[in-house]
């Protein structure tokens, strides 16, 4: 399809209706049906909640009360006094149901000769050796393992390991470099770290252990560290502190029928930090059967999973999406799931689609930001696969822009397959808003409405009135997957829920007259790049540690693949000169303390900041400069000195026509 068909269809502004086939056999099989679950949940949501988590998962032992609120304190306590375990749910029931051989795990390497498929029976004996080795180095229920590994099976079989013994996990995503990674350890005082040698990156091993060697000495909890041999790297091995987990898994002293922990529903399950408002991360905790039930209630009805479907989702697993839908959802339900360690572009960009065809996948779950990398790439690539056995496709992360939604549903779902837009967030364990795909008529751009049970809410910044030009997303119920807290922190937990008495998510939203949310971005000083949260202040205040600079400002930039990037202002100290040494040692600074994802895109010297007469930095007009709007600041009345812009002006537009800003 051209261009200017798809520029056509979107200004037609259609909707478009659930296919047919597919539709007898759904969960949810209409708007009605839909609705009246909505009601029921609405009427009673203790017996809507209870009734699912009943449904979905083994309980060792019934709850006493569904949801055990002290609203004062917005602490929530889902399924209170019941029992149970997470990695028992996602593994062992299944060994007993007729799914005990059945593809639990497919995973496909970076080489496309390298494939590694688990069984449920093969995954509950590997994750049985892990739980037994990491009880043998005395980890205990309570206790936090941090896994900083890439995208292997081991992630998963560690993470089912520590839910099997009651550890609590806590993942850094292995893109994350030194400052990231320490930070995390440090904050969650994590007592074993999982790791690998390397992380395969198209073609070449990029190291973790020794990122992690000069990291762990100022990690004093760690006792022990297990490596696991993805690459064959030289790595140094510590002889009391660091063990191989190849080695672990041949010691046959070790139990291969490790029996699990029996749980507390309102025990944590895991720790996963995002980035918060402040320049440090936030360790967003989830409960073990509140988060568990969400997660498998979710993935049942947002992707319709039936027991033959084979399920792809993209994300890392060091992210909550890869935790939600890669791992707990979709084992807990005795799925499929595919995990690829790959990026969708290398060796060429048909890596996705080759994956689809190779292994039937039935559902596909991506991110906006890979699907305009690919559709800029062109659809021959698409063209070359048959992808046919694709059922439904979703997407998370960051708004889609309908172009991509056409894009995506025309090519890859051959014009008839529904594109599930998913709107949820680190904090809400699951999807919020989203379409379910035999129900819901869809609009391009659009996360449609809120699941059943959630009760969603755009209000204005007094919070009183509901808002026609979009104001504060809030959810006012509280549902089994939020957070449970915030760990070490519960004044940043409280934070969430104080301006409005109710969740705030910290995105903006407009709803329309059809009753469709449409998701704004962010409200607070996050930046969405590539589908990733990152905290404008985390990023100055790495900036600001250079001996060299005086202040800096970080403000998001509209970027055609990423979504948003990152333009951050800089004034030096006294009279350091402007250079493009300096300029490069700056962008090498975040990536190496942060991360390649917080590199700034633009670094931009100024002379001094648009400031109040009280000295903030009013990054409202630099956000707008670094969009290229470089007129209509408002109100500049309360700028101290207005002539500050337009020398910041004239510095963005030197910069981006390729000059220096002076
Ligand atoms: C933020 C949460 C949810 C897993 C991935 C990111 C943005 C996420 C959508 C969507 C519009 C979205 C929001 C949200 N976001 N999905 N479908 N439409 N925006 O998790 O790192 O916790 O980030 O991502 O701004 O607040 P996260």
């Amino acid at each position: 399809m051209s261009q200017e068909r798809i520029t056509t269809l979107l200004t037609e502004q259609r909707s478009y209706v659930p296919p047919v086939h597919g539709k007898s056999t759904a969960w949810i099989r209409s708007h009605e049906e839909y609705e009246a679950i909505c009601r029921k949940a609405q009427e009673d949501p203790d017996g809507f909640w209870g009734t699912r988590a009943q449904q979905l998962l083994h309980w060792f032992r019934p709850w006493n009360q569904v949801l055990k609120s002290d609203p004062e304190a917005y602490k929530y306590e889902w399924f209170a006094g019941g029992r149970l375990n997470a990695a028992f749910n996602c593994i062992d029931r299944h060994l007993i149901s007729g799914r005990r051989n059945k593809a639990a795990l497919i995973w496909q390497g970076e080489r496309e000769s390298e494939v590694r498929c688990y069984t449920y029976q093969m995954l509950y004996t590997e994750v049985c050796r892990i739980a037994s080795a990491l009880s043998s180095l005395r980890v205990r229920k309570g206790d936090r393992v941090a896994l900083y590994m890439p995208m292997i099976p081991e992630l998963i079989i560690a993470m089912l390991a520590c839910a099997r013994i009651g550890a609590i996990h806590t993942t850094i995503f292995s893109g994350y470099a030194e400052g990231g990674v320490r930070s995390r350890i440090q904050d969650s005082k994590a007592k074993v770290v999982i790791t690998a040698d390397a992380a395969m990156r198209a073609g070449k091993p990029k190291p973790l252990k020794a990122n992690l060697d000069p990291i762990l000495e100022k990690c004093p909890s760690v006792a022990h560290v297990v490596v696991v041999n993805r690459a064959n790297q030289e790595v140094n091995m510590d002889r009391r502190r660091d063990i191989w987990w190849h080695d672990l898994l041949d010691d046959f002293t070790l139990d291969a029928d490790f029996p699990c922990e029996s749980m507390d529903a309102n025990d944590t399950l895991f720790l996963l930090h995002t980035s918060g408002s402040t320049g440090k991360p936030t360790g967003v905790m989830h409960a073990t059967g509140g988060y568990l039930t969400y997660a498998a209630h979710t993935t049942q009805w947002v992707f319709d999973m039936r027991d033959d479907d084979v399920y792809w989702c993209t994300a890392d697993v060091g992210w909550i999406t890869g935790h939600t839908y890669m791992v707990y959802g979709p084992l807990a339900l005795g799925a499929t799931t595919v995990m690829f360690e790959g990026v969708p572009n290398w060796p060429k960009p048909d890596r996705y689609w080759s994956i689809v065809e190779k292994f039937r996948v039935n559902i596909l779950y991506t991110a906006p930001t890979v699907i305009r990398s690919l559709m800029r790439v062109g659809e021959a690539w698409t063209e070359r696969y048959d992808l046919s056995s694709l059922r439904i496709l979703g997407s998370v992360g960051e708004p889609i822009n309908p172009e991509a939604w056409m894009w995506y549903r025309t090519h890859i779902g051959r014009d008839e397959l529904p594109v599930i837009d998913t709107w949820w967030q680190t904090e809400t364990g699951g999807a919020m808003i989203a379409a379910l795909p035999y129900a819901t008529k869809l609009k391009p751009g659009s996360a449609s409405f809120p699941l059943p049970g959630i009760d969603a809410a755009v209000v204005s910044g007094d919070g009183s009135e509901e808002s026609d030009e979009g104001g504060h997303l809030i959810i006012r119920r509280p549902w089994p997957g939020m957070m449970q807290g915030v760990y070490g922190n519960p004044e940043k937990y409280r934070s969430y829920f104080e301006r409005f008495g109710a969740y705030q998510s910290g995105d903006g939203a407009r709803v329309d007259e059809d009753g469709y949310f449409w998701i704004l971005g962010r409200i607070d000083d996050s930046i969405n790049v590539s589908g990733h949260r990152l905290s404008t202040s985390e990023i100055e205040s790495v900036l600001a540690a250079h001996p060299q600079v005086a202040e800096a400002a970080v403000v998001p930039m509209p970027h055609d693949l990423k979504g948003e990037s990152i333009y951050a202002y800089v004034t030096l100290v006294d009279d350091a000169p402007w250079s493009e040494a300096l300029r490069k040692e700056l962008r090498d600074v975040v990536r190496r303390d942060i991360g390649p994802l917080a590199t700034p895109e633009i670094i931009q010297f100024v002379g001094s900041m648009p400031k109040t007469c009280s000295g903030k930095i009013i990054r409202r007009m630099l956000r707008k400069v670094a969009a290229g709007v470089y007129e209509d600041f408002g109100d500049v009345t309360t700028l101290a000195h207005p002539e500050v812009m337009d020398a910041i002006i004239a510095g963005c537009r030197n910069l981006k026509e390729g000059r220096p800003e002076r």
